[in-house]
């Protein structure tokens, strides 16, 4: 998740805007920014690694009274954060030059078809294919049938931006799943990838849809698809203020992040799933190192220390491969004894806890080889691990994770599947299905309006619980936390059936226990459990997988669709963080800020 923006104007300078823009855009990325202008006289780039405010300092020796140019703040996805990583791009010729937000999924095979033509690349970005592709199909004279032909061999989610020197007056833009939206100005248009860019400037907007691209001059924005037929989209007047734009529109980040899941769940999958088998390739971790692991240690925090639950879970069943999940602050100053054959598996969104990066330098110390499943791209476990693979959740903003955890969830999914399928112990049925994941959630979020009853009478208790077995326990002990976390709520997580040795006695009139039941095999122990807390008096809500019927005896229930309980964990977390987001919205609580904790913990 990266931010572009455009300006192209009749007179006024470029650069100011898009200097504004990307700062409205910045919580889009933040490893580097960069900006293009675009005059006859040729391209001048000025891009840089780190925040903004390194930009800030360069672009004062770029020249004024350029009405034209492109911007970008970048979320890394392929390539480290580097200047050369950082955008625009530009082709051979320095005639085009691009900005780009999301992934080209196929373009290796495009790198090394461009190389071959004699084609010269400068970063290790996917998006560097896209000029050196503009430049092939004839961009240096007509950049609107290059982009045309261009994108027909684009394969992936993503919206970019190119402009050409040849043809200073316009910008051609693409959106294919990743978002951008047109601002209509007087005598200048504008291009961003949210509204939040150039609200100041005005609130008349064109949504660009999947499969749009738009000519924009100073004059005219012009809509067709990407073979040329004209398009007739609305022009909507945007009454958002600038911060609700940045939310899209929600009222806090964490509302934002977890509507996004489905499109993240995309990115995460992306590229990675072909023929009903893992792209092994893609999961980061050489086919011959992943043939010689014998036993797995995951080492985590929070959260991240949650999906690893999961992992090890469907590692296990799955590839039949042993593995152990530590919390990373133990791990750190325990003393480890590591078998032969042993890899250390550290999950993070950051890549920066402090915890989780001590537990792989103590495996390093000890001649164990690491792997980093990872959303933050360039991070220092990134960096320090041995062999990494991102998660593509796009930067996350609110400090309770949601789309950081599930993306870890997939992840971890494809890894299981792949370690399987390295063992001949395939299942292509699941790799199928996984595909399906989005569009389950997606309709799925469209449902749960039922949660924010459940939330507002949560939000007048003291104390909740939270139960289920197997994978459905490792979901418990996320949903307990982002009660705590968010909602200040006491709650606790427990394995059904361990409940009734000793906690069953906390259980009194009232007492809410949230039950999860996905896991179809032990669904009745999992049901009887849930008589033993009613016959307490406690007020059950159940997260139930439409497959297990029967009576059970739940006050309300969210069922849930899924195609295999392996396959449920993403699924289920969405109303369990909705659970949590609404019932600190009725206590009034500081949603997307929580007291006393911060997004990245990088101290001990
Ligand atoms: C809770 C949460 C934390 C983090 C934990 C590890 O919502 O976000 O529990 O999961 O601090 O952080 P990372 O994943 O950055 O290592």
């Amino acid at each position: 998740m990266c931010g572009i923006v455009g300006f192209v104007g009749d007179q006024d300078d470029a650069l100011p805007f898009l200097m504004a823009g990307l700062k409205r855009l910045e919580y889009r990325g933040y490893d580097s920014a960069g900006i293009a202008l675009a005059a006859h006289d040729g391209i001048v780039i000025q891009k840089t690694r780190g925040r903004l405010a390194q930009l800030e300092k360069r672009v004062a020796t770029l020249p004024g009274h350029v009405p034209c140019g492109i911007g970008h703040t970048r979320w890394a996805t392929h390539g480290r954060p580097t200047d050369e990583n950082a955008h625009p791009h530009m082709d051979c010729t320095g005639t085009i030059a691009t900005v780009h937000n999301g992934i080209i999924e196929n373009f290796q095979d495009l790198k090394e078809e461009l190389i071959a033509k004699g084609h010269r690349f400068l970063s290790d970005t996917d998006t560097e294919v896209i000029p050196h592709l503009l430049e092939e199909y004839g961009g240096l004279t007509d950049l609107v049938g290059a982009v045309q032909a261009a994108e027909a061999r684009l394969r992936g989610a993503y919206a970019f931006l190119a402009v050409s020197s040849h043809e200073p007056d316009k910008i051609v833009a693409v959106r294919r799943s990743s978002p951008l939206v047109v601002g209509l100005g007087e005598g200048q248009n504008y291009l961003a990838s949210d509204f939040s860019a150039f609200l100041d400037l005005t609130r008349r907007a064109i949504v660009l849809e999947n499969g749009d691209m738009a000519v924009v001059t100073p004059q005219n924005v012009s809509i067709t698809t990407t073979h040329g037929e004209p398009l007739n989209r609305p022009v909507m007047v945007v009454d958002w203020d600038i911060s609700q734009a940045e939310r899209g529109g929600y009222p806090h980040f964490m509302l934002k992040e977890i509507m996004e899941q489905p499109d993240v769940w995309s990115d995460a999958l992306l590229g990675r799933v072909q023929n009903q088998r893992v792209v092994w390739r893609e999961m980061g971790l050489p086919a011959s190192v992943a043939e010689t692991v014998r036993r797995i240690r995951i080492v985590a925090a929070g959260t991240a220390y949650h999906a690893g639950l999961v992992g090890k879970m469907l590692i296990e069943r799955l590839a039949r491969i042993p593995v152990e999940v530590e919390v990373a602050s133990e791990f750190r100053y325990s003393t480890p004894i590591f078998e032969p054959g042993t890899l250390v598996m550290a999950i993070s969104q950051s890549g920066e806890t402090a915890d989780t990066l001590a537990s792989v330098r103590l495996a390093h110390e000890l001649g164990v080889p690491t792997y980093a499943v990872v959303n933050q791209v360039g991070s220092t476990l990134a960096r320090e691990s041995d062999y990494v693979v991102y998660t593509h959740a796009g930067p996350e903003i609110a400090v309770a994770s949601t789309k950081a955890y599930t993306t870890q969830l997939l992840v971890l999914t494809l890894l299981a599947l792949g370690l399987a399928d390295l063992k001949g112990r395939g299942r292509p049925d699941l790799v199928q299905h996984l595909l399906s994941l989005p569009h389950i959630g997606q309709t799925l979020l469209g449902q749960l309006e039922s949660v924010r009853q459940m939330a507002e009478s949560l939000s007048l208790k003291r104390d909740v619980f939270y139960i289920g077995r197997g994978l459905d326990y490792a979901l418990a002990m996320e949903g307990q936390l982002k009660i705590k976390e968010i909602a200040y709520i006491h709650a606790e997580a427990y394995a059904a059936g361990e409940l009734k040795h000793g906690t069953l006695a906390l259980i009194e009139d009232g007492t809410p226990v949230v039950a999860i039941v996905t896991e179809r095999d032990v669904a009745e122990k999992t049901i009887s459990n849930i008589l033993e807390v009613k016959a307490r008096g406690a007020e059950a809500w159940g997260i139930l997988d439409r497959q297990i019927t029967g009576d059970i005896p739940v006050d309300h229930q969210i069922v849930i669709d899924t195609p295999d309980p392996l396959l449920a964990p993403a699924i289920a977390a969405l109303p369990l963080q909705l659970l949590a987001y609404w019932t600190a919205v009725f206590r009034g609580e500081d949603v997307d800020k929580p007291r006393n904790l911060a997004k990245s913990v990088t101290v001990e």
